[in-house]
This record gives C-alpha cells, sequence and structure tokens, in this order.
C-alpha cells in the first residue's frame, strides 16, 4: 500500500479493490478456523464465512454477470439495492406529487374515498398553479344545488331493443387472469352494490364475474374469447348464448388499448389454468393468443356491419368500439362508414395512450398510441362533424382518479369515464409495479391463491363501491359549483389550461371543436380535410397519399399567407 503523493490520497491496488468482499471472507474464514481451535462455538463463524468464501468463488466463475465475476461478494450490493429502489423511493424519496404512472397524491385519494375517510385537503393545493400542465374548470357566480340521484347517461339508440342506462363511472376493462379471483369478484360485488359496470376485459367472463351478478360489459378483443371457434376465429353461436344472458348489459369490441396499442398479446400456457381456460373457451395448459388484429372483418364498413349484428345476437344490446387512436384518417374512415350505412355502434371508449396494463412492451406503452385528450377531441370531432354524435355515446379512459378527470373528460365530450387502475387501488394494489411477475403483494394481479389471501373479497367491494359514490357525489359538486345541472353541460370552455407561466386557455381556444355535420357539408373548413378525404370505408388504409395532399394543402395555406 502506498500514499498517493500529488493528492495525500489512500492508493489501494486495484486487485485489492476488485477482490476485497471475497479477501474478507477468506480472512475471516481463516480467524474462524483458528477460533474453531479455541471453542466449539466458533463453529457459527465458519460457517457464515466458509458460505461467504464459496459464494465468492461461485461469483468469479459463473458466466453470465461480469460485475460479478470481477468483485465477487461485493456486487451483490448492487442487487441488493436495485430489489430495494421502488420500495425506498415509494416509501421514502417520493414527495407527494411524484410516483409514476400514477403520483401519491391521486393515489392518496383513491385509497382514502375508499376507506371512506375524509379526503379534504389542508392548506391549500400542492400543485403548481402557475405550472404548465395545470387545469382547471371554471366556476359560477351562481352555483345551482347538487343534482338528485345518481348521475347516469342512456346508451343505445333505435336499432337497441335493451338499451342500458350507465353510470358516469364505471370499471375499465381488466380481464380475469391479469387480475385475481378475489379482484375480481370485489369489483364485480362493489359494481353491484353501486349500480355501474364492470368490464370484462378481453378475456371474457369468468365465474368470478357471475359470482355476484354486477352489470357486465362484455369486452370481445381479437381472440373471440368466450365466443371463439377451435381456430380462433368468431363463433356466432357461443356469442349468442352469452350476449343474451341478462347480466351483460352492452357488448365492447376491442381494438386496441392504450398500453400497447396494436400489439395483441399472449398469456403463455403455464398460467392457463382451468378457471381461465373454462371463460375463454380455450384449452387448459396452451398459449392463449391475442391476434393484434380482427379476422371478423377487414374493413371499416365490414367492422360497422359486424357490429350490427352482435347488437342483433346479443338480443339488441348497445354495442360499442373501445380503442386507442392513432391513424386519424382510420377514425374518420369509422365514422364515415357509420354515416354511408346509416348504422352506427352505440358507443365509443376511448383510451389514451397513457391507459395501464398488466403487461406491455416498454416502447408500446411509452411511445406508440395517442394520449387521451387528442384522442378524445378527435373523436369527438369525427362523431360530432359526421353528424352522428346523437347516436353514440363517448366514454374515456386514462388516469381517472377522481371527480375532476371526469368533469374534464366531459367538457370535451366523453359522457362518461372509465377507470381501471384507480379501481385496482380499491381493491388493495399498492402500485408496487410487479402486475407481470405474478407475485402481486397484495393478491391483486396474480394467479397465486396464497397471495390472493389477502385480498378479502367483501371488505374490498366496500371500497369499490365506496370510491364510485363519493367520486360521483364530488362530481355533483363540480358541476353545481360551475352553475350547472348536469355533467353533460360542461362544455369545452368550462376547462381551462395554463399554457405557459402568463398564459391561460379556455380547451377550445386549443384544440379545434367542429360543429355538427361540417365534415360532410363542408370539410375544407375543418383542419381535418386531408384526413377525412383519405378515409375510406373499404379498407383501413388510406384512400390517397395523405403526405401529398398535406403538403399541398400546406403550400396552399403558405400562398394565402396563413404560415
Ligand atoms: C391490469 C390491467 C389489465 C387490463 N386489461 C385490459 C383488457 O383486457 N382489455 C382492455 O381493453 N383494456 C385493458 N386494460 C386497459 C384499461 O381498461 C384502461 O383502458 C386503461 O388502463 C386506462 O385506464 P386507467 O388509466 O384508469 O388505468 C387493462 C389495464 C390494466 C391496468
Ligand atoms: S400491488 Fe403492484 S403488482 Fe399488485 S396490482 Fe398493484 S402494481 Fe400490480
Amino acid at each position: 500500500m502506498a500514499i498517493d503523493n500529488d493528492f495525500g490520497r489512500l492508493h489501494i491496488p486495484a486487485i485489492v479493490k476488485r477482490l476485497g468482499g471475497f479477501l474478507l471472507a477468506c480472512v475471516g474464514l481463516l480467524v474462524a478456523l483458528i477460533c474453531l481451535t479455541a471453542s466449539v462455538h466458533a463453529w457459527w463463524a465458519v460457517a457464515i464465512f466458509g458460505s461467504l468464501v464459496l459464494l465468492g468463488l461461485w461469483d468469479m466463475n459463473q458466466r453470465h454477470h461480469a460485475l460479478m465475476r470481477n468483485y465477487p461478494i461485493i456486487a451483490r450490493a448492487r442487487w441488493v439495492f436495485e430489489e430495494l429502489r421502488p420500495y425506498l423511493r415509494q416509501y421514502v424519496v417520493e414527495g407527494d406529487l411524484e410516483g409514476r404512472p400514477i403520483d401519491r397524491d391521486s393515489r392518496s385519494v383513491v385509497y382514502a374515498r375508499a376507506k371512506g375517510q375524509e379526503s379534504a385537503m389542508a392548506f391549500g393545493t400542492r400543485l403548481n398553479v402557475y405550472s404548465s400542465d395545470y387545469e382547471f374548470i371554471t366556476h359560477s357566480m351562481a352555483p345551482r344545488p347538487h343534482c338528485e340521484g345518481d348521475l347516469r347517461v342512456d346508451v343505445g339508440g333505435a336499432d337497441c331493443k335493451l338499451p342500458y342506462s350507465a353510470s358516469l363511472l364505471n370499471i375499465s376493462a381488466m380481464s380475469f387472469g391479469s387480475l385475481s379471483a378475489n379482484a375480481i369478484e370485489s369489483l364485480n360485488l362493489g359494481a353491484k352494490r353501486g349500480n355501474f359496470y364492470h368490464d370484462t376485459g378481453e378475456g371474457s367472463i369468468s365465474r368470478y364475474h357471475r359470482k355476484h351478478g354486477g352489470d357486465i360489459v362484455w369486452e370481445i378483443g381479437s381472440g373471440y374469447f368466450g365466443c371463439r371457434n377451435r381456430d380462433g376465429s368468431f363463433d356466432e353461436g357461443a356469442f349468442q348464448a352469452t350476449a343474451q344472458d341478462p347480466q351483460v348489459k352492452m357488448i365492447e369490441i376491442k381494438l386496441s388499448q392504450g398500453a400497447k396499442p396494436g400489439h395483441g398479446g399472449m398469456l403463455p400456457g403455464a398460467k392457463v389454468t382451468e378457471e381461465i381456460a373454462e371463460a375463454r373457451g380455450v384449452p387448459v395448459g396452451t398459449d392463449c393468443i391475442s391476434p393484434a388484429f380482427h379476422s371478423a372483418f377487414n374493413s371499416p364498413r365490414e367492422m360497422i356491419e359486424w357490429a350490427a349484428k352482435l347488437r342483433e345476437l346479443s338480443g339488441g344490446k348497445p354495442v360499442g368500439l373501445k380503442f386507442c387512436v392513432g391513424q386519424p384518417h382510420e377514425v374518420f374512415a369509422m365514422a364515415k362508414a357509420m354515416h354511408e350505412l346509416d348504422t352506427t355502434v352505440d358507443f365509443v371508449v376511448v383510451d389514451g395512450g397513457e391507459g395501464g396494463t398488466g403487461a406491455a412492451p416498454q416502447e408500446f406503452a411509452d411511445h406508440v398510441g395517442m394520449p387521451l385528450r387528442e384522442g378524445l377531441v378527435l373523436t369527438r370531432n369525427a362523431l360530432v362533424g359526421a353528424g352522428l354524435r346523437d347516436r353514440v355515446r363517448i366514454a374515456a379512459a386514462g388516469k381517472a382518479t377522481g371527480a375532476f378527470h371526469i368533469a374534464a373528460n366531459a367538457a370535451i365530450g366523453a359522457d362518461w369515464t372509465n377507470a381501471a387502475r384507480a379501481f385496482m387501488f380499491t381493491v388493495g394494489c399498492i402500485h408496487s409495479l410487479k402486475c407481470h411477475t405474478g407475485e402481486c403483494p397484495v393478491g391483486v394481479a396474480t394467479q397465486d391463491k396464497l397471495r390472493q389471501r389477502g385480498l378479502v373479497v367483501e371488505d374490498k367491494a366496500q371500497r369499490v363501491h365506496r370510491f364510485h359514490d363519493h367520486t360521483i357525489e364530488t362530481l355533483k359538486e363540480i358541476v353545481a359549483a360551475a352553475g350547472l345541472d348536469h355533467p353533460s353541460e360542461l362544455e369545452p370552455h368550462h376547462l381551462h389550461h395554463r399554457i405557459s407561466p402568463n398564459e391561460l386557455r379556455a380547451i377550445d381556444r386549443i384544440y379545434p371543436f367542429i360543429t355538427c355535420d361540417q365534415l360532410i357539408e363542408d370539410p375544407g373548413a375543418t383542419r381535418y380535410a386531408d384526413w377525412w378525404a383519405a378515409a375510406q370505408t373499404d379498407s383501413f388504409r388510406p384512400h390517397r397519399d395523405i403526405q401529398v395532399d398535406r403538403e399541398a394543402r400546406y403550400q396552399e395555406a403558405r400562398g394565402r399567407g396563413v404560415f
């Protein structure tokens, strides 16, 4: 060992730095062996240091981890801290407004409402009201009395024999398989008590959805679980039999979900238990594949015709589409097809790119799919512009944890809001972000019966119910404060957004909100002219080169001095 002359620092030879942990274990073992000659009680020290020496030898000779080969024993500390990092962050470091995907403050509000505790806040907002993502609802000088009763919206037009009255807050699609049996039971029982709906997710209807009889929206994904032939294609007879079950209130055709749009999915055979296989109509233990695309239709026109057929087969129940907006011309093609056929779906659910999932490739979760705000505006404009808005209801999903989110969605054009992760919090999710591992510590996102033991259905169902009711009550208060009688009266100008430290804008001064029939009568007057022109009902592909059209329009606008 030598002293570094320039800086007076202790110079430790590289070999000691590298093998320090292992060398210390060797020295410890040597000392323990010497002690053992004096006293038999030193056996435990021999055992400990002996194990460490063996571990060091194993580390140096394994071939997978360079760090462990170079720094035996000590390198393991890194793994320990990596494991502890999420817990240290969440419980020690994380601030109230931090935490991704859902921040602590939002989680706390859900927990408090679910437990029936006071969710009031002392000493004023913790938000920075001058930051560029700040939003608020404009209140009135003349608030109204709170509206009475439950807040509901009628779904299902003239083609529906069995329309449904939906709550303004419902449980978004999450399959049995990604969630546990106890979680599904709690959600469904809570939905029954609160009179709102529980979306099955694409894993179809399990025995746990049926046990308590809460309203079900049956989601049909590209795997056609619960209504598929052996080759994975759609089985009309099986669909009809289940869709006519009185517990099923509406049918939702899933085109995509925000966390992994266009990706499809697979439940590995190892996770396809007897109960999951029973719900999905697939063999036990074989991989359960949801293709990225549907085989029942090939064009927007066929899609709308198929939706109409499902409505008929279900006995006249509302049928909707769920999607995360991707290429705009496809949304316009959907609207064009409904306009041309004079047949509509009864509702659409717009999911934001910020949506959740049990598991998704990071690139898809982070960078594929339009965020809710823009997707909702575009969908609303496609339906309003094509003159369909009074026949098609709109629902929105994307990080809704409280009444403000429902109000904001309503201001932009949503008739109701669905929440997935907020309801997961109500059944005990602690945001440990391990859903994809099957090791959910609270039994929410796992099939492990032992882990599910911690989730007591009766207790959690009550929380599901309470969260729904308290959130709806708060929504009523917001609506009344805005001087309105019902959330459907909220308009874009009621929602303001900060765009810089010294500028606020109403949402209708940030996004376009086109008027009824504008796409039919004068599409060129809207900023969607190119997308509308490119939308064709016989194919999801654009009908002409959108880029050429857009460039021509840009050059023309430049000529007029618009840009
Ligand atoms: C665990 C989990 C499973 C999900 N499974 C489905 C599914 O089967 N089908 C679907 O359309 N969406 C699924 N989603 C997406 C949600 O229904 C919802 O659209 C999205 O998470 C946005 O809502 P949130 O921000 O309130 O979570 C799932 C989400 C989660 C968190
Ligand atoms: S506790 Fe963790 S693993 Fe369980 S559902 Fe919540 S985020 Fe997923």
